[in-house]
């Protein structure tokens, strides 16, 4: 089975441990153990961690806890804890529903760009996968036309990243419903990957698998939820397709782990502060991104909606890749350089970091690009 290259993970492995201000990441500035243990204003260190001490670490539950799978049902209209299984992270929710369901000589419809497990696990196991690009034009949304040029009888799974990494934008519900329609026609199964969240107070986008049968919602705690170290993931679909997955995944995975599952029960019975922490986050950040992107001649960008990534346009005569070796090296700042998306002259922009690191990583990148003004 060969695989391409993961561009993002490969490049954050090299560059990572070099940055200073590090606005390459995609996920809203992590908590740390101490402070997600005391989120809900209650609960110490020492309360927390007397309870885990009692506790044997044996397997535990090996679908997730049913106080896991509870929590997790309720964020959904239409799925019981039952058709809940945990998994390492939205990583290993991706990679299980692809390994189950995705078989040689399959056509597969993915958008592009996204995460890119949602082509290239596909790709490995033989598939034949299409590009649906998104489209900067059009606000980085991907047009339906496309799809409907795109679709076969023999299509088996359309892969979207909602909201898109990247971009941050998002296909909203009248969007998904089309998708939903189109899909139905040849019964093919909807993947949608979730794990970004828009935080905005009232905006709501519905899941993949509140609106259709055949969908399959993926999801984590590692960029709403601002916890990526618990390695904590689902998936979320009907009942037939749950135990598809359950038998995959005993072949590759026996659980998350006792004290993962007990730290990502404390998070999602804790959400509410935990998302009122991030929205904060996000609406600062968003308006220092603004108005620094304002003030910046040679950038540009499709502002994201209220999601924690964004993909910024830079108009420099360099090729983008050294250009983000040469400004980590010399200034210390951290991005993402499009073609790790296969999109050059561009750059993945992680706003959500702490908010000094955001402010001073934004002033050296634009003290770096006056090398370039005419
Ligand atoms: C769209 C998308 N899905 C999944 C992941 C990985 O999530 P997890 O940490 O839950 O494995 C990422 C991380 O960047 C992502 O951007």
């Amino acid at each position: 089975m060969d695989i391409a290259n993961f561009g993002v993970e490969e490049w954050l492995n090299v560059w990572e441990n070099d940055a200073i201000y590090d606005i390459a990441g995609s996920s809203i500035a992590s908590f740390t153990l101490d402070e997600i243990i005391r989120i809900d204003g209650k609960t110490t260190p020492e309360a927390f961690f007397a309870e885990l001490l009692k506790t044997k670490m044996n397997y535990g539950w090996i679908e997730g806890s049913p106080s896991f799978k509870e929590e997790v049902s309720r964020l959904y209209q239409t799925v019981p804890p039952e058709n809940i299984l945990q998994t390492n992270g939205a990583t290993g929710a991706n990679f299980l529903a692809l390994y189950a369901l995705i078989e040689p000589n399959d056509h597969v419809i993915a958008m592009h760009p996204s995460y890119q497990q949602l082509y290239d696990i596909p790709k490995s196991l033989g598939a034949e996968v299409s590009f649906w690009e998104i489209d900067e034009n059009n606000d980085w949304l991907p047009h339906l036309a496309d799809l409907k040029e795109l679709i076969r009888p023999n299509t088996k799974m359309i892969c979207l990243n909602n909201a898109n990494n990247p971009t941050g934008t998002i296909l909203d519900e009248a969007m998904l419903k089309e998708i939903v329609t189109l899909a139905q026609e040849v019964g093919a199964y909807i993947l949608v990957d979730e794990v970004y969240a828009p935080l905005e107070e009232g905006m709501v986008v519905p899941s993949i698998v509140d609106l259709y049968d055949k969908g399959i919602a993926t999801n984590s705690l590692s960029k709403t939820y601002s916890v990526p170290g618990v390695r904590v993931g689902w998936t979320a679909s009907n009942h037939q397709i749950a135990d598809i997955f359950r038998k995959y995944r005993d072949y590759t995975m026996i659980c998350a782990g006792v004290f993962d599952d007990y730290l990502a029960v404390h998070t999602l019975k804790n959400k509410e502060a935990v998302l009122a922490r991030n929205r904060k986050i996000v609406q600062d950040n968003l308006a220092i991104l603004t108005a620094w992107i304002a003030a910046e001649p040679l950038v540009s960008l499709v502002l994201p909606k209220h999601v924690s990534t964004s993909f910024i346009k830079l108009d420099i005569p360099m090729d983008v890749e050294e250009f983000c070796i040469k400004l980590l090296k010399d200034t210390g700042v951290l991005l993402v350089p499009g073609t790790r998306f296969d999109v050059p002259g561009h750059a993945r922009l992680g706003y959500c970091a702490h908010t000094d690191t955001l402010k001073n990583g934004l002033a050296k990148l634009s003290e770096y690009l006056r090398q370039f003004d005419v």
